[in-house]
């Protein structure tokens, strides 16, 4: 597994443990959140035995070392350079990560295997699209930022993999995912501090763009049947459903925390789109997926956690 240091990672490689897998996982354990976040979550996986190790996707050599007489028989590959903001400033660490990384797992893939790959795209691809819910055959060729622009390459370049050299791929379009060890960089996060701090949220376009919210359980039931699937050349939604307003994830917010929100507006943000929606019929039919956690006990688990973690 790449990426298990981070939030998806940590969570998936928890719950393969519990069912019996062996997993490896590797992390560059780089600064775009906070790091110690990223170190807990490894100490949490080492102990239970899970090995971790510190290396960057680019790094060839120790990469291919991990695969030696490993007997590895999937790869899952959840590492990137994630954030549709981040990417306005910082274009060359989605390159670095997202496309030579990308090119060099495969290419690991492509020589220990064929070895089938299910690795992480998302419903950024889906950008300008009108018509919703998004659908896997819907077209994906109008990224509203490069962030979706290096996904949707992902899957262009995965395709490319199956066809030439017979690997199995899978892609996973994953949905606004939130949930206890989350990352600081995404929304529900950032408000959970403000109002714990007694801070004003930013909240952009009057908090009117909606998200397909989607829980960390329910993302890594799907990825596990995904894994257990091994399709050839498939790509599925993996979202929840039933967008919220950000106005309702601030009210869950409230709820869970007792505090009332104070605001800082600001209009809608380059690269940003005003709604997604996830189309999951595919993902229900293939992979047995079917999201069971609402928003409000998703958000009460995270700010349980955010004040344990944080003594908040
Ligand atoms: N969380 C979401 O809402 C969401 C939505 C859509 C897609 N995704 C995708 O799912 C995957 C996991 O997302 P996450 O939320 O867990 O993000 P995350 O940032 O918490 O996890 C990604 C991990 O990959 C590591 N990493 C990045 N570049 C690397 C490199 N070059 N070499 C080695 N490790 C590297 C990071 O240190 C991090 O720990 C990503 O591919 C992301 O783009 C996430």
């Amino acid at each position: 597994m790449t990426g298990i240091a981070g939030f998806i990672g940590f969570h998936l490689a928890k719950f393969l443990t519990a069912r019996g897998d062996l997993v490896i996982g590797c992390d560059n354990f780089n600064d775009y959140y906070d790091m110690g976040l990223k170190h807990d979550r490894a100490a949490l996986l080492k102990k239970e035995g899970i090995e971790v190790h510190a290396i960057d996707l680019n790094d060839r050599a120790k990469i291919e070392a991990l695969f030696q007489n490993a007997g590895i028989t999937h790869i899952v590959h959840l590492a990137a350079q994630a954030g549709v903001r981040y990417c306005i400033t910082h274009p060359e660490a989605y390159v670095h990560s997202n496309l030579d990384g990308f090119v060099q797992i495969l290419e690991v893939c492509r020589k220990f295997g064929p070895i089938p790959f299910i690795y992480a795209s998302s419903s950024s691809v889906y950008g300008m699209n009108k018509k919703i819910p998004f659908s896997e055959t819907d077209l994906t060729d109008s990224p509203s930022n490069f962030y979706g622009a290096t996904k949707k390459s992902n899957e262009l370049i995965a395709r490319s993999y199956h066809h030439l050299y017979k690997i199995p791929v899978t892609g996973l379009r994953f949905f606004t995912v939130y949930g206890p060890w989350g990352r600081p960089d995404m929304a529900y996060f950032s408000f959970t501090k403000a109002l714990l701090t007694g801070s004003p949220i930013p909240l952009f376009a009057e908090g009117k763009m909606k998200r397909d919210f989607t829980y960390i359980d329910d993302i890594v039931d799907g990825i596990a049947s995904a894994i257990d699937l091994s399709a050839q050349d498939e790509i599925f939604n993996l979202g929840h459903n039933s967008p919220h307003e950000v106005t309702e994830l601030v009210q869950q917010l409230e709820l869970a925390t007792g505090k009332k929100a104070t605001y800082n507006h600001f209009p809608m943000q380059p690269g940003e789109v005003p709604v997604t929606y996830a189309d999951i019929s595919k993902a229900g039919s293939m992979l047995g997926f079917h999201p069971k956690t609402p928003l409000s006990t998703g958000i009460k688990n995270f700010v349980d956690w955010y004040r344990e973690y944080y003594h908040e």
